[in-house]
């Protein structure tokens, strides 16, 4: 037994994870892959990476120093479970298993909640950053036992992503919290993708300007506040022509967006939680709502605004979406803070939301300087409530919010879909509100249902008889 850190499945990002660990000092990397001929190709292409390659299990838990440390890189469901059982056959306790899949976090706990049992350690982390991370340096989310951190930690340190000198790992919490995280991570991804998607829309509808001008507008964005893996990669989308028809690609690809689900785990967790991530939410029904032909086909027959789109003057139009863009960004990013508070509360996991930011500055598809300042609003005020309350972001939210709000007003009178523009903008107006209509809500339900509601001026619970004499009496709290 020779190997400190073992890998079994080799698809992409198996394969280039274990690279990853093969090329930092003091790893050696058993590989496992059920089908052999992988296996035997990732050694044969890299030599220089030492591999020591095995073709059972048994092999696979011979060739691995103890505590044996193994990370499962198959695709997320029962594949997952079946290299578990495998594992948990022929390692002892003390060992280590590692789920770095994008495994739905109750699956997370529940498997390590059953491997816990026969003592051996289980970890559900969430790895970010695609091939390309998994390769040079993931932004890594690691949940699972403290004991399992001593002897994972230096290992999934030394192939993370660095921002500012600081490596993009961080023990988040126990059992699923890690898998928890990186589902948020994700919902905020689509989020700041559709964000993307609107603010580019709305450009070329409202100015005409060709998809390689927008790359330009997106480059300058990027060297500002919205400095963003995502805003470089859009730049770079839209300035790709196709060589087949001489086209901007992203006029030729269609224009049905998918999903693999990490936004709806995070939106229907949200709802169970009952934390508002409406921006996620958009985001995610977005691509629900471009992915049915059939009824965009029927639907394109239903009446659009009398008015056509113009803007008179194109760059202070230009800047106004930048800031809107900016504003909902913020309102997204607390919104799935948000998330993330609340499910630590609910799982009772203590997670520290300014590290998390943290690790999210390299590796990971969000990646942006931005998180820093999400950071600096944690480290200043640990149990802030709303993200986007914090100095900075309330400032920048009053300076954009006159663009915003016009962002908002001109799509709408356009006829172009903004949701996630929109919604961020509601939600925003909801959240700072004195009074908010949920009171004739109250009345509604108590109305029909006898549901019961509070008053502002004295405790209690209260119903109204209002199919009888309409008076007031005190009630049973019933929710
Ligand atoms: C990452 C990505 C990664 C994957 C998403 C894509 O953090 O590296 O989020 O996990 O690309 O799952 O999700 P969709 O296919 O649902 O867009």
């Amino acid at each position: 037994s020779a190997a400190n850190i073992g890998v079994v499945g080799l698809a992409v990002m198996g394969s280039n994870l274990a690279r990853n660990l093969a090329s930092r000092e003091g790893n050696t990397v058993a590989v496992y892959n059920r089908s052999r001929e992988k296996t035997d190709a990732l050694v044969a292409e890299h030599p220089e990476a030492g591999f020591i390659p095995s073709f059972s299990y048994e092999e696979f838990a011979a060739s691995l120093t103890t505590p044996r440390t193994a990370i499962i890189m198959v695709k997320a469901g029962r594949g997952t479970d079946a290299v578990i059982d495998e594992l948990v056959k022929v390692f002892e306790p003390g060992d280590i298993i590692v789920d770095g899949g994008n495994a739905y976090f109750p699956d997370t706990i529940r498997r390590e909640k059953a491997v816990r049992e026969t003592g051996i350690n289980f970890v559900g982390a969430g790895i970010s950053g695609g091939e390309e991370g998994a390769l040079n340096g993931p932004s890594i989310m690691p949940g699972g036992s403290d004991e399992s951190w001593v002897t994972l930690g230096p290992i999934l340190t030394s192939i993370a992503a660095v921002a500012e000198g600081e490596p993009c790992v961080t023990h988040i919490g126990h059992n699923g919290a890690g898998h928890f995280v990186k589902m948020v991570h994700n919902g905020i991804e689509y989020a700041d993708m559709q964000l993307i998607a609107e603010a580019y829309d709305l450009i070329r509808r409202g100015t005409g300007k060709t998809p390689a001008e927008i790359a330009d507008i997106f480059t300058d964005w990027n060297g500002g506040e919205l400095e963003s893996y995502l805003i470089e990669i859009t730049a770079e989308v839209l300035r790709q022509i196709d060589a087949e028809t001489g086209k901007p690609l992203v006029d030729v690809i269609l224009d049905q967006a998918g999903a693999k689900g990490t936004g709806a785990w995070t939106v229907q967790t949200a709802l169970s939680l009952g934390v508002p991530v409406s921006g996620i939410a958009e985001a995610t029904f977005a691509r629900s709502l471009s992915s049915h032909p059939e009824q965009r086909r029927v639907a394109a027959a239903l009446p659009g605004p009398d008015s056509t789109f113009e803007v008179d003057d194109v760059d202070a139009f230009v800047e106004d979406v930048r800031q809107a863009l900016f504003a909902s960004k913020i309102i997204a990013y607390s919104q799935g803070f948000d998330e993330i508070r609340a499910g630590a509360e609910e799982y009772d996991w203590s997670i520290d939301l300014g590290a998390v930011a943290k690790i999210w500055r390299a590796g990971c598809i969000i990646r942006a300087q931005f998180l820093n300042r999400i950071a600096d609003a944690y480290a200043e005020e640990p149990g802030l409530p709303v993200l986007a309350t914090a100095p900075y972001f309330a400032d920048s939210i009053a300076r954009g919010q006159g663009a915003w709000r016009r962002v908002v007003v001109a799509a709408a009178q356009a006829g172009i879909p903004a949701p996630a523009f929109s919604s961020s903008l509601a939600y925003y107006d909801g959240i700072r509100a004195d009074r908010l209509p949920a009171a004739l809500v109250q009345g509604q339900r108590d109305f029909f249902g006898a549901h019961t509601y509070k008053r502002i001026d004295k405790p209690g619970t209260f119903h109204t008889d209002w199919s009888g004499d309409r008076t007031e009496s005190e009630a049973e709290d019933t929710h």
